[in-house]
């Protein structure tokens, strides 16, 4: 079917003459914003259906080599109206309205670097972006950002969900929610709720050459942009003229609502690969849990995981089950000793003498399966760009489509190749991960970073760049202490996954592992691990279990069997953060819907309406469900399964119980 493209422009002349303050409103007139400038300063101010939202805050960026500058005067550079769609080659959604009032200003500045400065404002009806525009620094003068002015001031009393940035853990942190004014330098997105129920989630869009944005809080209601330092403690190092990433935040009246937005994607810019149909959604099994699971090892020698008849086992397992794809960790030298502390001895091509590439390539692609590439660099970023397009070649040569990147390394110690030492998402990172993305493109290969710079919802521009980590995954549910505690996945869907896919790899079904100490388990009921595949969205979901362990589930198994991983429609039916999450997603192409919910270590009975059935339409609800008794302490495995007709007039009751959920697919009937 031909998308059809509508796009409205409404231009209007700028007027020529400098103002102290101009306003523009969102399409649907929900938000207004005024930019001003007084005392020096250039700030902008949010109203949001009348009332005040966010208070006049700072704009600009700080020059190196140059006193910070004082803004004089405003005049506008451009006001227009756009309304369009595009389509996603693949996502939580297939066609995506961007609506929006641009208003661009220019800033006039009393030092040479900040005497223009264009500053572009997007207002959509739920949240806004800016982004500031250096077009008037000469072609290839170099520039050295000192820091970022930029600051949020959302008035009035706020509950914050956030953990504390610059750990050595990079985002892998369990999140604590308090008092806003408790906030001393965050990660974003940061998700906050204001008394009267609004929500609000500060982040950034396309994050390109250029570091990640923290948010440092004053204890008295401001964030500030904090940038994160190259080694020699310059910010950003650039050469005019330059843009800077949008500065973003979405509105909403519920949780529901910033779960919904696609602001950040609309900021974004459109597909530069062209054709990118060689990318499949899809689902994957690996040799990876019984690492993490001490089974087996990534190191060579007895316990070795990565070994050919293992992989064929898993293989066989793919193939029998309909996955696509099988994840090998391990496969290359280099992991025997401290890899973590020498990365830069890693190989991209050299397998071990147990694991036969091209024997595994063939066995694989005679049974549909293909295996995806694993490339952990214990953040030594030199080595591994060394060997990049050697590695992609012989990756492509074997059919691998999808590779996973890994960065293990405290954050703040990633060396280049002068011995600095990096934050994990510095302007360093940020480069290296997009060239490895770009390189990958050449050869159709698809990524998946682990332990990376944050999703700024780029896979529109580059959408090979398929999924992320970027937070507490299952992984700490295998030797977290503690593990993640059940409310862990009613919090990611409105803060780390307002970002973008995470590769969170559910599926745990052996959820006890003979362990005593809850805090060492996984802390879910099996019906919230099924639940996980449609309440966090991901293109390439992982069957993160062993082959056996599904194999004595088959009944369990099948909705992970059945759940698809690309959408035509996603709908965030109801949650509260850190309480609950109810989510609904036709898959794309299909006529069937699928339902996932999770709750946090409190049962809950929910009365979920079905209108977003299609109307006159019967469907069999295959409903997988905590048993009466489950619960994640006593019970994890305690399911049941119900088959029953429903249609969009019904209303189903979801009782949840600790640590539970429920995962049902819609069977379309007539
Ligand atoms: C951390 C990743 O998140 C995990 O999935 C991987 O198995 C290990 N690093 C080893 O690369
Ligand atoms: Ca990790």
């Amino acid at each position: 079917m031909i998308l059809r493209i509508l796009t409205l422009l409404t231009l209007v002349a700028a007027p020529a003459a400098a103002s102290a303050a101009e306003c523009a409103q969102s399409p649907g007139k929900v938000i207004e914003l005024c930019v001003s400038v007084a005392q020096g300063e250039a700030r902008y101010a949010v109203r949001r259906n009348g009332k005040e939202l966010l208070a006049p805050a700072r704009l600009g960026l700080d020059f190196k080599g140059e006193p910070a500058a004082r803004f004089t005067a405003l005049t506008v550079a451009g006001r227009r109206v756009i309304d369009t769609s595009w389509q996603q080659p693949w996502g939580e959604q297939r066609v995506i309205r961007d609506h929006h009032t641009e208003l661009g200003v220019t800033l006039t500045g009393d030092t040479p670097l900040n005497r223009a400065v264009r500053v572009v404002f997007r207002l959509f009806d739920d949240g806004f972006g800016f982004r500031y525009v250096y077009d008037a620094i000469p072609a290839g003068q170099a520039v050295e950002v000192a820091g970022e002015r930029t600051e949020f001031r959302p008035g009035g009393a706020w509950q914050a969900w956030w953990y504390q940035a610059l750990g050595a853990d990079r985002d892998e942190y369990l999140y604590t929610q308090t008092d806003a004014r408790r906030i001393t330098l965050a990660e974003t997105p940061l998700t906050m709720k204001g008394a009267d129920g609004v929500h609000l989630s500060f982040h950034e869009a396309a994050l390109v050459d250029f570091p990640s944005m923290l948010l440092q809080a004053d204890g008295a209601g401001t964030l500030k942009a904090w940038l994160m330092p190259l080694p020699d403690d310059v910010a950003v190092r650039k050469t005019g003229p330059f843009a800077t990433p949008w500065r973003t935040v979405l509105i909403g009246d519920s949780a529901a609502a910033l779960a919904d937005s696609r602001l950040t994607l609309n900021l974004n810019e459109p597909n530069k690969l062209g054709d990118v149909s060689w990318f499949k959604p899809g689902k994957y099994v690996g040799v990876w849990w019984e690492m993490h699971l001490n089974k087996t090892s990534w190191g060579s020698g007895a316990y070795h995981g990565a070994t050919t008849a293992n992989v064929r086992r898993y293989i066989d397992f793919a193939a029998k089950y309909g996955f696509d794809g099988v994840l090998v960790e391990g496969w290359n030298k280099g992991w025997d000793g401290d890899w973590i502390a020498n990365g830069d001895k890693f190989s991209f091509t050299q397998a071990y003498p147990d694991f036969d590439l091209p024997a595994l390539a063939a066995y694989g692609k005679a049974r549909g399966v293909k295996l995806i590439g694993h490339n952990e660099t214990g953040g030594a970023v030199p080595n591994y760009e060394a060997q990049l397009a050697d590695a992609l070649k012989l990756y492509a040569g074997a059919g691998v489509s999808v590779i996973k990147t890994g960065y293990v390394r405290p954050s703040g110690t990633l060396v280049d190749t002068t011995g600095g030492q990096h934050w994990f998402a510095d302007q360093y990172l940020v480069r290296h991960h997009l060239h490895v993305v770009e390189q990958a493109a050449k050869r159709r290969i698809a990524i998946n970073t682990h332990e990376p710079v944050k999703d700024t919802g780029l896979r529109r521009t580059y959408p090979n760049w398929v999924s992320r980590e970027g937070a507490r995954g299952q992984e700490f549910n295998a030797w977290g202490n503690p593990t993640n505690p059940p409310e862990h996945v009613t919090i990611l869907p409105f803060t780390r996954m307002l970002a973008g896919p995470m590769d969170y790899t559910p599926g745990i079904f052996d959820l006890v592992q003979g362990k005593t100490e809850l805090m060492r388990r996984v802390q879910s009921t099996l019906a919230t691990q099924l639940a996980l595949y449609v309440v966090l969205y991901s293109p390439i979901h992982m069957a993160a279990d062993l082959p056996e362990n599904y194999e004595a589930r088959l009944d369990a198994f099948q909705f992970i069997r059945d759940v698809p991983t690309d959408w035509e429609v996603s709908r965030t039916l109801a949650g509260e953060i850190g309480d609950y999450a109810v989510v609904a997603r036709q898959p794309r192409g299909g006529q069937d819907w699928f339902l996932g919910a999770v709750t946090d270590e409190n049962p809950r009975k929910l009365v979920q309406p079905l209108d977003f059935l299609a109307p006159g339409k019967r469907y069999e609800a295959q409903i997988y469900r905590d048993a009466p008794d489950a619960d994640f302490r006593h019970n994890p495995v305690g399911l049941e399964i119900e088959r029953r007709v429903v249609t969009r007039a019904d209303r189903l009751e979801l009782a949840l119980r600790p640590g539970g959920g429920a995962a049902i697919r819609f069977k379309r009937l007539d």
